[in-house]
């Protein structure tokens, strides 16, 4: 599929997803957001992806935030539209994949580029990433799950005054906040990316994506995450992929998912 605004590939286990506007630094339009779904639901379909790493292209930017171009003219129920629509298309789309998502940020992930880094399951920054979300200097909030995902990665305290002063902070920062997992050198950004997705594709993608939805489920309101686990431990048994990972087990054999 011919996309515009990103490249996508694929090696082995693994999809690429590279947000591909260096120019603007990878801000997110409409047209970005709703190319951005198309793939990572393509990858996600594909049985043979077991891992998809997000990145920014260019040395400067991962994203830089949502296209402020495109939305400055908008009214409220323009803006709401904007905001309900992106949740829906990119980040709860990402946050609910099926398929285990690493953002690769390569530096500047500010706005919406650091809401698409929060929404992706695991994050790994190169040492020169910036991140924030500056949207109150612009007389707006977050409006990408920002306000709900920065206070569960860094707790309300740090989240709080990340938003009230819309700063960048370090990635070292970052990674002291929790909300990094990993900061390497930015040469080193993929490689480190790609050797933790092969750690994640040797393992079940029946009990990841269980697992996925079993942690989710601690931020769903109105969810029960502790039933949820139950079921969906209870939904592993009696699987192919169980079935497989309990005989090697028991055959002292590596396990071939
Ligand atoms: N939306 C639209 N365009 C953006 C953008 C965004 N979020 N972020 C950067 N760009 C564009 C700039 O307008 C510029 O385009 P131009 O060359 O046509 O003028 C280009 O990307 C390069 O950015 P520039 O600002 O010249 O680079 P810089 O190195 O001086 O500054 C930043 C980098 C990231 C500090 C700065 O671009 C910035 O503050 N961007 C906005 C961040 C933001 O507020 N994001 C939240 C949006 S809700």
């Amino acid at each position: 599929m011919g996309y515009k605004n990103i490249l996508v590939d694929q090696e082995d286990h693994f999809g690429y997803i590279t947000i591909n506007r260096p120019k603007k630094l990878n801000a997110l339009n409409k047209e970005t957001i709703e190319e951005l779904h198309l793939a990572f639901e393509d990858l996600d379909r594909d049985e043979q992806i077991r891992v998809i790493i997000i990145t920014g292209s260019g040395e400067k930017a991962f994203v830089a935030g949502a296209d402020i171009a495109e939305f400055s003219d908008f009214n409220k129920a323009e803006a709401f539209e904007l905001a309900k629509k992106g949740q829906e298309l990119l980040f709860d789309f990402v946050a609910n994949l099926s398929t285990p998502v690493i953002a690769a940020v390569n530096g500047f992930a500010l706005g919406g580029g650091l809401e698409l880094a929060m929404a992706s399951h695991i994050r790994v920054a190169g040492s020169n990433a910036r991140m924030g979300l500056p949207e109150v200097s612009l007389g707006l909030i977050p409006g990408y799950g920002g306000t709900q995902r920065l206070p569960q990665l860094v707790g309300k305290g740090k989240a709080m005054e990340m938003i009230f002063t819309g700063a960048m902070v370090s990635a070292e920062d970052a990674l002291n906040y929790g909300l990094v997992n990993h900061m390497v050198e930015p040469e080193a950004l993929i490689s480190f990316c790609e050797e933790l997705a092969l750690k994640i594709s040797r393992n079940s993608p029946m009990a990841i994506k269980a697992a996925i939805k079993a942690i989710n489920a601690n931020f769903e309101d109105g969810v029960n995450g502790f039933e949820t686990e139950i079921a969906a431990f209870g939904n592993c048994f009696g699987t192919d992929d169980f079935d497989e990972g309990t005989s090697a087990f028991m055959e002292k054999r590596k396990p071939e998912f």
